[in-house]
């Protein structure tokens, strides 16, 4: 397939981490857990844990105003501004609404996305569309995750896994320049919704001294399923995703995939045909945060020079619903 004139670029991106580490060994100290299994099976050293005060929004917005530095964007002038989230700070109004309000962005659209772990690739997509329909001229879009807010602390099978931090992209149209978004393929499936969820404390099961005693309104995961699950999936993802923009794995100069578990980036990257390292990988650091990681870690790769002017690159990710998205890009 040829490779297919992109509409909307990337001019800016960046990121948030709460200062406050966390390390395996620090959660060995309360749970049933060692340095050594954390690390084995996930690849996971050490998490951000966004202090008591410091809320999503903190995290998607100084995360925004990085993006927004380097993309020379003055707040009045986004058009949009889409948030990926699945700890919105309230329920309502959207956290979006809230992250303009500090930014000071009164003249954007502003509203949470919901997709789990794939939020900020179904948020890309979303902003390109808006751009391609002539509706805007700048897309802000962040990604902010306070896991910590969402995780059971008793519930060694999850409590290890996540972390918080914010991370966040300008979009604008890429008028000829040929850099920008080559193609995208998105999906979900409700069917598996119970593999990851948070049973209550929304509107079937709504917050009840039951649902707080038991726990209701906090994650859980059935671990081997999702693992096995975000394998196959993201592995398909990067193949559409290649194959919509006329590329093959050769042509991949860097993959930034959602960084929940070295083990899925591996295996995601095997199947894919990517050599590990031609893969970003910064999971150690930060565990898995949800939407925030894809951002984070193209933020870094950049910082890095590991993304340069002209590098092809492709970003995956999977999360809860379950969802699952791949996009290239031409920087
Ligand atoms: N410390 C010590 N032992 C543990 C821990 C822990 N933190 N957690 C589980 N165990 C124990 C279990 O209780 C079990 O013990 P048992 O054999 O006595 O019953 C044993 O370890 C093995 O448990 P499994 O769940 O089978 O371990 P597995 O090898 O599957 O690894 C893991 C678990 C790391 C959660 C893996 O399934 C995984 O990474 N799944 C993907 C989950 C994920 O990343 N979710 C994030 C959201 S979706 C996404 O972002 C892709």
């Amino acid at each position: 397939m040829k490779t297919p004139t992109p509409i909307a670029e990337i001019t800016g991106t960046g990121r948030f981490l709460p200062d406050n580490i966390v390390t395996n060994d620090d959660l060995a100290e309360k749970l049933d857990t060692s340095d050594e299994w954390i690390h084995s099976r996930t690849g996971i050293s050490e998490r951000r844990i966004a202090p008591d005060g410091m809320f999503t929004a903190h995290l998607g917005a100084e995360a925004a105003k990085a993006a927004m530095t380097e993309a020379g964007v003055e707040p009045g002038e986004v058009d949009i501004l889409i948030v990926s989230t699945a700890t919105p700070d309230r329920w309502l109004p959207s956290t979006a609404c809230d992250i303009q309000a500090v930014l000071g962005c009164k003249n954007a659209v502003a509203f949470d996305l919901m997709a789990a772990c794939t939020g900020h690739i179904y948020a890309l997509s979303m902003a390109e569309g808006y751009i391609a329909a002539g509706r805007a001229e700048v897309a802000l879009v962040v990604a902010a995750e306070k896991m910590s807010a969402i995780v059971d602390w008793s519930d060694r099978t999850t409590a290890v896994l996540f972390g918080d931090g914010g991370g966040a992209a300008v979009l604008r149209p890429c008028n000829g320049s040929g850099r920008g978004i080559l193609s995208s393929h998105l999906q979900s499936d409700g069917n598996l919704a119970d593999l990851l969820y948070r049973p209550g404390g929304g509107a079937i099961d709504p917050v009840s001294q039951s649902v707080l005693d038991e726990g209701r309104h906090l994650m859980r995961m059935h671990g081997r399923e999702i693992f096995k699950n975000a394998v196959r999936s993201m592995a398909e993802a990067c193949d559409i995703a290649m194959n919509k923009a006329g590329l093959t794995a050769n042509d991949i100069d860097l993959l930034v995939p959602h960084q929940a578990n070295i083990r899925i980036i591996e295996a995601t990257a095997k199947y894919a045909g990517i050599p590990m390292d031609k893969v970003f990988v910064n999971v150690e650091k930060y565990g898995n945060m949800s939407s925030a990681t894809v951002p984070v870690a193209f933020d870094e790769a950049r910082e890095q020079g590991r993304v340069v002017p002209g590098s092809n690159v492709l970003t995956v990710a999977f999360g809860a619903g379950l969802t699952w998205g791949a996009m290239a890009l031409r920087m």
